[in-house]
C-alpha cells in the first residue's frame, strides 16, 4: 500500500505590538530582539503539500498560479531544509490567502507558518511539538514563528536556532482587542522587510533600540496581562514610530508612510486626544495603518474611520486561532 504524501494546514498572519526589525542570523533568522503578536483572525494562508517520487521539481502554485519567479524559489529553498532532514523528493505545493495580496498584511508569516506545519503534516510521521513547529515556522520567515499559536504570542528571540522559539502569552477569549488594517495602497515596497531587517542591522540607532527594548517588552506584556489598553496603545504606538524612524533614517532610507498614512494619523490621534475614542495604531513595513482598540469600540472605530477614508478597504480582525492541520486540500 502507498501512503499519500499530502496534507494542508491553515495558519493566521500576526501583527507584531513590539517588533522584530534586525538580526543577528540571517541564514536561521535569529532576531535581535525578542517581539509580541495579535494573531490576526481574517488574514489566513491555507496551503497543501503533497511530496511526490515522481516530481524532478517543485511545483509551486500561489493563488491558482504556477510561479516560477522569486517567491517559488523561497518557497523551493525551504523545503531543502525538510529535505536535508526528511526526505530527497520533491513536492507540489498550493497556498491562497483569504485576504487580497498588496495589502500590507505580512502573508510570508501566516505564509510560512501554514507551509512547515503542512510540508511536515505530509511526511506522515506525526507533528513534532508546538515549540518545534515555531522553529520549522521562523527557519522559513522570521514572523512566521508567531503565527504558530492563537491569540497573543512571544517569540523568544534566544540566540540560536534552538533557543529562538514563540510561546503564546494568552488565548483569544483573553481580550477582545480588534485590529482593523486599512488598506490605504496596495503597491509593492521598494524595499523589502528582509532587505530591511540588512539595513536596521547596521543603523547606529539600533544599539540603543536594544537597551530600552527589555523594560518596553515587560511593560507590554504587563499590560497585555491586564487588559490595560490605554498603557498598551501608548506603548504600541511609540513602538510603531520608533521602529518607522529606524527605517527611513537607514541606508538605504525605507520610507515605508504614505501622504495617507500620515493624514489618518494625525486624524486618529484627534479622535482619541480631543473626542477621547480610545483607539490607537501600529505600522509594519508599508503604508498602511493598523488600528487597534478594545472591541466595545470597534463600531465607532469602524465609523470613523469609514468616514475618514472612504475608499480604504477595512479588514476588521480578532485575536485569532492557532495554526492547524486539516483535510480541505487544495489539491
Ligand atoms: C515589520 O518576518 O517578513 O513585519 O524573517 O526576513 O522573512 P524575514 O522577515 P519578516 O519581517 C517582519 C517585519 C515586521 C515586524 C514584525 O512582524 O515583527
Amino acid at each position: 500500500m502507498t501512503r499519500t504524501l499530502r496534507a494542508s494546514a491553515s495558519a493566521c498572519s500576526n501583527i507584531a505590538l513590539i517588533k522584530y526589525w534586525g538580526k543577528r542570523d540571517f541564514e536561521w533568522n535569529i532576531p535581535l530582539n525578542d517581539s509580541v503578536s495579535m494573531t490576526l483572525s481574517e488574514a489566513v494562508t491555507t496551503t497543501t503539500v503533497e511530496w511526490d517520487p515522481e516530481l524532478k521539481q517543485d511545483e509551486i502554485y500561489l493563488g491558482g498560479e504556477r510561479v516560477l519567479d522569486q517567491r517559488g524559489l523561497r518557497v523551493s529553498r525551504y523545503l531543502d531544509r525538510i529535505r536535508e532532514q526528511y526526505y530527497r523528493m520533491h513536492a507540489r505545493v498550493a497556498s491562497v490567502n483569504s485576504f487580497p495580496a498588496g495589502t500590507g498584511i505580512a502573508s510570508s508569516a501566516s505564509g510560512f507558518a501554514a507551509l512547515g506545519l503542512a510540508a511536515i503534516a505530509a511526511l506522515g510521521e506525526g507533528l513534532p511539538d508546538e515549540v518545534e513547529m515555531t522553529r520549522w515556522a521562523r527557519r522559513g520567515s522570521g514572523s512566521a514563528c508567531r503565527s504558530i499559536q492563537a491569540g497573543f504570542v512571544e517569540w523568544v528571540g534566544g540566540d540560536d536556532d534552538a533557543s529562538s522559539v514563540s510561546r503564546q502569552l494568552a488565548s483569544p477569549d483573553h481580550w477582545d482587542l480588534r485590529d482593523f488594517v486599512v488598506v490605504l495602497s496596495r503597491a509593492p515596497k521598494a524595499i523589502s522587510s528582509s532587505e530591511g531587517h540588512r539595513i536596521a542591522a547596521r543603523h547606529p540607532f539600533m544599539a540603543a533600540r536594544q537597551e530600552h527594548l527589555a523594560a518596553r517588552m515587560l511593560a507590554v506584556k504587563g499590560a497585555l496581562a491586564n487588559r490595560d489598553m490605554a498603557t498598551l496603545g501608548a506603548l504600541v504606538e511609540h513602538e510603531a514610530m520608533e521602529v518607522q524612524a529606524i527605517m527611513m533614517s537607514g541606508e538605504p532610507s525605507a520610507l515605508y508612510l504614505q501622504g495617507e498614512t500620515i493624514r489618518l494619523i494625525h486624524a486618529l490621534r484627534s479622535w482619541r486626544e480631543d473626542e477621547g475614542l480610545p483607539v490607537w495604531f501600529t505600522l509594519d513595513a508599508g503604508p498602511n495603518l493598523h488600528v487597534l482598540c478594545e472591541g466595545s469600540h470597534a463600531l465607532a472605530v469602524r465609523r470613523k474611520l469609514e468616514a475618514a477614508a472612504p475608499r480604504a478597504e477595512l479588514l476588521e480582525n480578532r485575536p485569532g486561532p492557532a495554526a492547524t492541520v486539516h483535510d480541505d486540500h487544495l489539491l
